[in-house]
């Protein structure tokens, strides 16, 4: 399916790696232009030369790669972005989670640093873009979530929290602010991901259980009914989806991908 988004300009946060790669990775093969941030400048500078091989391959070698070697929760980060002057056309939001532990363990900081990156950076990002977007008729945000908004983790007290208050705040901007001008906001929910993230967080669980690694790790896709972990490929393929033409009646929207793990019907 063509996605009909080719020379569209994207910025994809989060994105040297794991789920927010995997979106650059998609939109880039529907010829859209990236730019991708992260902290680490030597793996992102290496991603994006990735994604400029994925550009030729398939075909949409028009399509520019940028990257932005910046901490997207910082008000420096974020200036260093729009620096470059780009209307951006689609936007995913994307950080790295907050650490797994016990709430009884988080003060004040902890939890003002949760917040910050997974609540209001991508309301800062929002606000920055979407009315750009509503003028030129045409926009997409996609903020990665977590299942953690549906079904709370235990362990991840600190992204059950931060999250759902972005969750509610999309539920209403989504649909008042700029539902009429063509723009979408929509939130992409991952359950496990075979990504450092997964790893690290699995690491955590098996140091609280006394359980090896391999252990906890063989142990958690048991309980996932596709019994396997999702790739950053198939993330980011739902992506680009919600960043298409198509996509354009879905607004306000929690999706979950997450092989069959949430057992709710709705
Ligand atoms: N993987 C899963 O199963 C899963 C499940 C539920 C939720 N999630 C959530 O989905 C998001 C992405 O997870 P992932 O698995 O893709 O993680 P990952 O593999 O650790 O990748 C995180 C990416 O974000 C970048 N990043 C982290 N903090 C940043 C910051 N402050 N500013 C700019 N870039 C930053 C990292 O690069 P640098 O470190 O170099 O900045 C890296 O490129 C996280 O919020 C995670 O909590 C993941």
């Amino acid at each position: 399916m063509d996605l009909g988004i080719a020379g569209k300009t994207a910025l994809v946060c989060g994105a040297s790696k794991g789920l927010g790669y995997g979106c650059a990775e998609a939109l880039v093969r529907e010829g859209v232009n990236v730019v991708i941030v992260a902290r680490g400048a030597e793996v992102l500078e290496a991603a994006a030369k990735t994604l400029v091989g994925a550009a030729g391959t398939s075909g949409t070698s028009g399509a520019f790669v940028k990257h932005v070697a910046a901490d997207i929760t910082t008000e420096a980060g974020r200036a260093a972005v729009f620096a470059l002057g780009h209307d951006f056309d689609i936007v995913v939001t994307n950080a790295g989670g907050p650490p797994p532990g016990d709430f009884r363990n988080w003060d004040r900081e902890a939890w003002i640093k949760a917040v910050d990156a997974n609540m209001l950076t991508p309301i800062e990002l929002i606000k920055a873009t979407v009315d750009g977007m509503a003028r030129r008729g045409f926009g997409r945000i996609v903020n990665i979530t977590s299942s953690s908004v549906k079904s709370p983790i235990d362990i991840l007290g600190l992204s059950n929290g931060a999250r759902s208050g972005l969750t509610g705040f999309v539920a209403g901007v989504a649909r008042t602010a700029v539902a009429a001008q063509g723009v979408t906001i929509n939130n992409l929910l991952p359950g496990s991901f075979d990504t450092d993230r997964l790893k690290g967080t699995m690491a955590g669980a098996a140091q609280k259980s006394g359980q090896d690694f391999d252990t906890v790790w063989e142990a958690r896709k048991k309980n996932i009914p596709a019994r396997r972990f999702g790739t950053p490929a198939e993330f980011g393929a739902i992506c680009a989806f919600l960043c298409s033409m198509q996509a354009g009646y879905m607004t306000g929207q929690n999706v979950l991908a997450d092989g069959g793990a949430y057992p709710g019907t709705y």
